[in-house]
């Protein structure tokens, strides 16, 4: 049976009929820009993260930069992101005219720790950005610790993480700003592009993102700063929604899918395969991604079998943001942040989302199985 790395229809089938009739009332009211979905979705929003505000924006890239140009980050300014994560992340920050500064990772987590944060500020520090890798919230207590004691801000990148608990908290919680993004494969997706951008508690920043989000105009046609345009879409709010109240049901049900998994594939030996494990005390981890680490470099070999055999699988992230072809120039050498470039050789994520039966499963659990009884 062959099981597809993600399938969003039978998903989608549960909300189609809200989102017709949904879609219907929009066309009747004609108002797709900052209509009536896109305001009650902040609302609901902010609810669920319990971050003070939410502006909706048009992807997570976007929700991310505006979160960096509320902050005023900019040419000559550096700005602390991880080497391990979707290209975005580093992306807008070079998009600010600012630099990236990348560091290494926890390898237990894939995430950012506060000692790798507190190794890399400079001077020209502007502002931290952990990502909530795969599902997990980063070492936040203590990367808001050591932002404090050097008055620097933190905008969490939660693209991957909205939901993610830890430390008494929930993602958005943390840092000043954060992005969210609501790419069709997050546990919360759109029906395109779409984004969030969270502001714990301050009213100006809130508004400030509010502004910027639409050209830096306040009033209409008095432009106070340059901003973008970078506004959700009226749609996306609609199928956001829909999907909304149904999201703690699919976190569970990605939670149950990843407890099978660690139960049903324990007995691979620790130096052939590590399973991801939850770090985080009283956490919950949402497993956008199940990851696991395959040793030996046998990481392609697994791929390519469990592809023989139908079993849809990747890889997240097959190369560093310090090794890309863009950040030549910003002098990094190969060897330098090596736990981040150990796991892009060692990292394999396999199908975790809540549709998947019983049986699909037990086949992804069978196909791992039956190559690492082959081992050596
Ligand atoms: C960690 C991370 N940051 C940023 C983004 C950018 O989000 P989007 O694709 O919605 O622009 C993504 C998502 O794809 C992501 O996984």
């Amino acid at each position: 049976m062959p099981v597809p790395m993600l399938e969003l229809a039978p998903q989608n089938v549960s909300v189609k009929e809200q989102i017709l009739q949904g879609l219907a009332g929009i066309i009747d009211r004609s108002s797709f820009i900052l209509g009536t979905n896109v305001k009650a979705l902040e609302e609901e929003l902010a609810a669920y993260s319990g971050a003070a505000s939410a502006i909706g924006m048009s992807s997570g890239t976007d929700a991310l930069l505006v979160a960096l140009m509320a902050l005023g980050v900019g040419p000559g300014d550096e700005v602390i992101i991880p080497t391990f994560t979707f290209f975005a992340t580093a992306g807008v920050v070079a998009r600010t005219g600012a630099t990236p500064v990348f560091i290494d990772l926890d390898p237990v987590t894939f995430n950012a720790t506060g000692a790798l944060v507190e190794a890399a500020i400079t001077p020209r520090t502007k502002a931290i950005m952990p990502v909530h890798l795969f599902g997990q919230l980063a070492e936040m207590p203590a990367i808001m610790a050591v932002a404090a004691k050097h008055g620097i801000p933190v905008i969490e990148d939660a693209c991957q993480s909205l939901g993610a608990k830890g430390w008494g908290k929930s993602a958005g919680q943390f840092g000043e700003l954060t992005g969210c993004s609501f790419y069709p494969t997050k546990n919360l997706g759109a029906f395109g592009d779409a984004g969030m951008t969270l502001v714990r508690d301050d009213a100006a920043l809130a508004a400030r993102v509010r502004r910027l989000r639409v050209h830096g105009m306040e009033p209409v046609y008095v432009h106070h700063e340059i901003g973008m345009n970078g506004r959700m879409d009226e749609f996306q709010a609609l199928v956001l929604r829909a999907k909304l109240p149904l999201l703690e049901g699919w976190h569970a049900g990605r939670r149950r899918h990843a407890q099978w998994y660690l139960e049903r594939l324990q007995g691979v030996p620790q130096e052939q395969m590590a399973l991801p494990l939850e770090a985080v005390p009283d956490g919950r981890h949402i497993y956008n991604q199940f990851t696991i680490r395959v040793k030996g470099g046998r990481r392609d070999a697994l791929q390519a079998h469990l592809k023989a055999l139908g079993i849809g699988c990747a890889v997240y992230y097959p190369i560093c943001l310090h090794e890309q072809p863009c950040f030549k120039d910003l002098g990094y050498r190969n060897g330098q942040l090596p736990e981040s470039e150990r796991a892009a050789q060692e990292v394999l994520s396999l199908p975790v989302y809540p549709e998947m039966t019983e049986a699909m499963r037990e086949e992804v659990a069978q196909g791992l199985l039956s190559f690492f009884s082959n081992a050596g």
